[in-house]
């Protein structure tokens, strides 16, 4: 057997010691003689299983009881169209309605262009230079809507790398976060937010999973038309069984959370990953080979997009970086070069392989 470090934006890396769990259990869960994926989602068994995971990741986030926590399918980018369809508060068919939105990148582009079909979108900051996003409004510089239902952003972009390094504060109207590839990075304080969603596949479990948090007085009245699964208050009132629930991602998930509490939760977590970003934006900056685009206050702690100083060389880059057991590097195809995704099940000996690969490389080559 060969494992990597798979530095892959999602799906991503999961931790070992949850496979190894996974591993064990796969074919006969705690006595039950059969495996997670075969059992009934309304059986007891599973039930405990959705139950615990559900309670773990309550305390690891320290979510409010006023919150309602689904484990729903659909990825984030359902939730792209379950948000102005869930808080549109009362607004009838049609468009009306206005929302405010951050344009600060690939992901809350795609969150706006869908928005766009239930709703008037009023973009409040937008970041975009020559094309391209590396850089993020300055806390307290934004002008939100009174009269907005809510306000949109997405804290983490993970195809730029642009990392918001505080919450924005939208004094009443409800804040809504894309949390995909930051969720479980580091505690954060969830009361800040009226709803929070992330697809599994990076920090949480494996892709066919998505969470949403959302406050509990904000559900209960969607937009006319809107179809009975993407309702979150069927969903919440259902316990996430409305249907069946993607059963053997929420048991996944259930393994991550545990593993991060034993790992001493989201505070130790965040210290971890800060310090992994560091030390890679460190070997970035200090080298006039590679580069990174992004302003230093705006830089992603998960997602670390660079480039060569000379492109000719990305090929040769990837592959000597694969014969190092360092996979899944290339960047997205919209920003070139390469993008290294250090999300939790990252260790920190991937980190130092890939900055010792990266100092090899550059001796090398330059
Ligand atoms: C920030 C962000 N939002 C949304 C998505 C889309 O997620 P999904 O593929 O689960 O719909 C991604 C996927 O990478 C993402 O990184």
């Amino acid at each position: 057997m060969r494992r990597v470090f798979n530095f892959s934006a999602g799906p991503a890396a999961l931790p070992q010691a949850v496979l190894e769990k996974a591993q064990a259990e796969m074919l006969d869960w705690h006595d039950a003689g059969m495996s997670v994926m075969e059992m009934s989602h309304r059986g007891k068994e599973f039930m405990s299983i959705a139950a615990q995971a559900e309670a773990d990741l309550r305390e690891i986030m320290a979510i409010p009881d006023n919150y309602k926590v689904l484990f729903l399918q659909g990825g984030a980018s359902s939730q792209f169209a379950m948000v102005p369809l869930n808080l549109l508060r009362g607004a009838s068919s049609g468009k009306n309605g206005s929302a405010d939105y951050y344009r600060t990148g690939s992901w809350s582009k795609k969150a706006i262009a869908e928005a766009k079909r239930y709703c008037d979108v009023n973009i409040v900051a937008d970041t975009e230079i020559d094309g391209k996003f590396t850089s993020l409004p300055d806390e307290g510089s934004v002008k939100f809507n009174p009269d907005a239902a809510y306000v949109h952003y997405t804290p983490n972009e993970t195809i730029e790398g642009v990392e918001f390094a505080y919450v924005p504060d939208t004094g009443d109207v409800p804040l809504v976060a894309d949390m995909s590839s930051t969720i479980l990075s580091r505690q954060i304080d969830v009361s800040k937010f009226a709803v929070i969603y992330a697809g599994a596949q990076k920090n949480i479990g494996p892709a066919g999973l998505t969470i949403v948090i959302v406050r509990e007085d904000l559900m209960g009245e969607v937009k006319d038309g809107t179809p009975a699964m993407f309702d979150w208050a069927i969903h919440a009132k259902n316990n996430s069984l409305y249907n069946t629930p993607a059963t053997y991602g929420w048991y996944l998930a259930g393994l991550v959370f545990a593993w991060l509490k034993e790992k001493g939760g989201l505070v130790e977590m965040g210290k971890i990953n800060q310090r992994k970003a560091a030390k890679l934006y460190a070997a970035i900056d200090t080298s006039s080979f590679y580069a990174n685009p992004v302003a230093v206050n705006s830089r992603s702690w998960m997602n670390v997009p660079f480039i060569l100083a000379n492109a000719d060389l990305d090929a040769a880059f990837l592959e000597g970086a694969k014969a190092a057991n360092l996979m899944t590097l290339k960047g997205h195809r919209s920003v070139g070069g390469m993008r290294a995704s250090i999300y939790n099940a990252m260790p920190e000996a991937g980190v130092d392989a890939l900055i010792a690969f990266m100092a090899e490389f550059e001796k090398g080559n330059s």
